[in-house]
């Protein structure tokens, strides 16, 4: 959450800085702001969306500077609680991200001694901390205030009298953009893409003193080398290409992303560890829980292994007993809740394994091996191309485990669900936008599925919708159907199909409109219901992805009718990077 950008260089900072924010503006939109060092220390700061305001930062001078875009965590989004936060005499500026935990504690002894604080944040007692060791040199007065924090932290601090910027990491993510005598920072790549290609993933505890052409990284006080990596994504890959929403287009990259994670398949040492595991538990957050979810399902009953899948926010709290592969499954490679049940897991001495997105990314960091999917940068904050990315490495575990027996399933499915991008769903749209609940039901694999629709749902349209197991509405929910609250049932050919269609008619027989999805050509199907929404007639897999998709273009467009801001819905991050 929050995402911090800093350049320092020959360029006019401001430019960098706010195209930076915009790129990171994903990770957070209550409020943004940027400093700059030119003949002085400039600070500009604002509630509200980067576009809306940037205007205003445009007269900051200087070509070295900072920046911040907000989720606001410790103080409600307004100017004031907007980074950059200063020292009481306006000489350093730092932005931030991550908690501070014990900043109530560390706030009061300031107070005592004479500092005034501006805001209700958490980060401002950084940089008063940071004004009680400084004598002109930024790096020292850095270093003497990182032990005082506790908590998480990406930091970049500057100040009036010195060309530089210095960065510190603990818990919170954060990257350094090499060029030719220009340096930026960023919590994570896509600012830098325009830029550079090569990068340097800070580790925890990691100081960096940055100036245009020079770059000492310590550790423990001593300075250390770290790896300049070569980054695969290119800025193509972050632009809108035409699409209303990134959310659109990132929903049609969906063949591709699918089937380039296919194409890169697994390496052995992955497949030894997944080949060896009697048990494997998989921990994860939000739609990438449900990928986890789904992968039980499959794997249990298809290839009869033991899986059990967790939410990284409730794992660390109940310690359960543990053994075999523990696979943390995150977009982001930074979800806080997730690594910090992989680290719970490490500690147990379980075999662990990342699979993520984002190449260095801090999960990769903390597992033992990991598994990179392709969906390149996703902006949209509302998961779409990762979930099926997520699928397809978790598909393709099941394979393996399956002595292969889904190879040609797995190397066509991207065509089914190119076949139903275009689908045509406004009637449901229509049914949808109008409700204020819904339900998403199904058996099976699809049950995850059905929650997952629901959380895209309620995600981007405010539409209020409970993904649930078919079987369980009669044992509740049953009594909040009415004919305004529509029902959108997954119900495809297999065991559970005459159970599902059983369930059909009873909510019908409570009124309750159903939207159906089913495959092509189930005519009985499409008797009972009010919109029929026929998938592709494949391989259980297949219909997965297919009827996922599907879900997904029914949220996108209710809320395209309810003119919601589709990529960055109200209160929500990209990356959650606080537990
Ligand atoms: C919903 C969504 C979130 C994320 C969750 C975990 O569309 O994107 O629920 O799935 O915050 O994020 P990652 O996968 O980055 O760990």
């Amino acid at each position: 959450m929050c995402g911090i950008v800093g350049y320092i260089g020959r360029r006019e900072a401001t430019p960098v800085l706010i195209q930076g924010l915009k790129r990171l503006e994903y990770r957070g939109y209550d409020s943004f702001g940027i400093a700059t060092v030119g003949s002085a220390l400039e600070v500009y700061k604002k509630t509200g969306r980067i576009s809306d305001g940037e205007a205003g930062a445009a007269s900051l001078r200087g070509s070295t500077g900072i920046g911040h875009t907000r989720w606001a965590t410790h103080g409600e989004p307004n100017d004031i609680n907007a980074h950059p936060h200063m020292d009481c005499r306006g000489r350093i500026a730092v932005v931030h991200n991550g908690v501070i935990e014990n900043y109530s504690e560390l706030k009061r002894q300031l107070q005592e001694r004479g500092h005034i604080f501006r805001s209700e944040t958490d980060t401002e007692v950084i940089v008063h901390l940071i004004e009680e060791h400084y004598d002109g040199d930024l790096l020292t007065a850095v270093n003497a205030t990182l032990p005082y924090l506790r908590g998480s932290y990406a930091i970049l601090a500057i100040a009036a009298d010195t060309q530089r910027i210095v960065a510190a990491r603990d818990a919170s993510p954060l990257v350094l953009g090499i060029g030719d005598s220009e340096i930026f920072a960023a919590s994570d790549m896509t600012p830098l893409l325009e830029y550079t290609e090569r990068v340097i993933y800070l580790e925890d505890g990691d100081v960096a003193d940055i100036t245009p052409d020079r770059l000492d990284i310590y550790h423990g006080g001593r300075r250390v080398e770290r790896p300049i990596e070569l980054i695969s994504w290119c800025v193509e890959d972050t632009r809108k290409g035409g699409f209303d929403h990134y959310m659109l287009k990132e929903i049609f990259e969906q063949p591709q992303s699918f089937y380039e994670t296919i194409r890169a398949g697994i390496d052995d040492n992955v497949r030894q560890m997944i080949m060896g595991a009697d048990e494997i538990t998989l921990v994860a957050c939000g739609t990438s829980y449900h990928t986890t979810l789904i992968f039980k399902y499959l794997a249990e009953s298809l290839c009869n292994i033991s899986v059990r899948a967790e939410m990284g926010s409730e794992f660390k709290y109940f310690v359960p007993p543990l053994r075999g592969l523990v696979i943390a499954v995150t977009q982001s490679g930074e979800t806080a809740d997730t690594i910090a049940a992989l680290k719970m897991a490490k500690a147990r001495n379980c075999s662990t394994l990342a699979i993520t997105n984002v190449q260095g990314s801090t999960v990769t960091r903390v597992a033992d091996s990991t598994l990179l999917m392709r969906a390149g940068p996703e902006i949209g904050v509302a998961a779409t191309k990762s979930y099926t990315a997520q699928l397809a490495a978790l598909m393709q575990i099941v394979n393996l485990r399956c002595e292969r027996a889904f190879d040609d399933v797995l190397s066509h499915a991207h065509l089914a669900i190119g076949d139903v991008l275009l689908y045509d769903v406004r009637d449901a749209v229509a049914l949808c936008s109008k409700a204020d609940h819904a339900f998403f039901v199904g058996r099976g694999a699809f049950y995850p599925v059905a929650m997952e629709g629901a959380l895209k749902m309620k995600e981007i349209s405010y539409v209020h919708a409970e993904g649930y197991a078919a079987g369980e509405l009669k044992h509740g929910p049953f009594a909040l159907l009415t004919p305004e609250t529509p029902v959108v049932a997954i119900c495809t050919p297999g065991p559970t199909y005459s159970v599902m269609a059983s369930n059909i008619k009873e909510m019908k027989a409570r009124r309750a409109p159903v939207i159906a999805l089913g495959v092509d050509g189930d005519k009985e199907l499409a008797e009972i219901v009010d919109i029929f929404i026929p998938i592709p007639n494949t391989h259980l897999l297949v219909q997965v992805l297919t009827a996922s998709v599907v879900l997904q273009l029914l949220a996108y467009h209710t809320a395209c009718v309810l003119q919601r801001d589709v990529d960055k819905p109200r209160n929500l991050a990209k990356s959650v990077t606080v537990e």
